[in-house]
């Protein structure tokens, strides 16, 4: 159980990572493509949002804290953290490579919870990898 707790603590940081490296694009997105890139990215940013909260009450499902502290999810995040403002083009890109650190830790987490037969979880996560698989093929399509 201990490892399934650490692998949604994972997934649950590198999801909040990207939520707000997409939510930092938005607001700081410039170019010709401003308004597709800005309703795209506030699009992206507003679903993962919403997964975030659901993996945390995954984690107290099964009894375990949910780290909601930039130190922790630092810590714990696949995801490089953004200081500068990339082109359009590039914010797509290093959220297309962001995207796939998100897969492998929901994969990572799949894994414990089918092991361990938590039917719940495994639905939940395999939702999670369908969606993060979609915003790829979006990512990829951009410009
Ligand atoms: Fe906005």
């Amino acid at each position: 159980m201990e490892q399934l707790v650490e692998a949604l603590k994972k997934a649950q940081a590198t999801s909040f990572a990207f939520y707000l490296k997409a939510h930092n694009y938005h607001w700081n997105v410039e170019g010709h493509s401003f308004s597709e890139y800005h309703a795209f990215l506030g699009d992206l940013y507003a679903e993962v949002w919403g997964a975030v909260d659901a993996i945390a009450e995954h984690i107290r499902t099964l009894d375990a804290y949910a780290p909601g502290s930039f130190t922790r999810f630092q810590q714990l995040s696949s995801i490089e953290d953004e200081m500068s403002v990339p082109t359009g083009r590039m914010m797509m890109a290093k959220l297309l490579a962001d995207n796939q650190r998100v897969l492998s830790d929901l994969m990572a987490a799949h894994r414990e919870a089918e092991m361990l037969g938590k039917r719940g979880i495994v639905n939940f996560l395999e939702d999670r990898i369908d969606t993060h698989e979609k915003h790829g093929w979006m990512l990829r399509a951009f410009p």
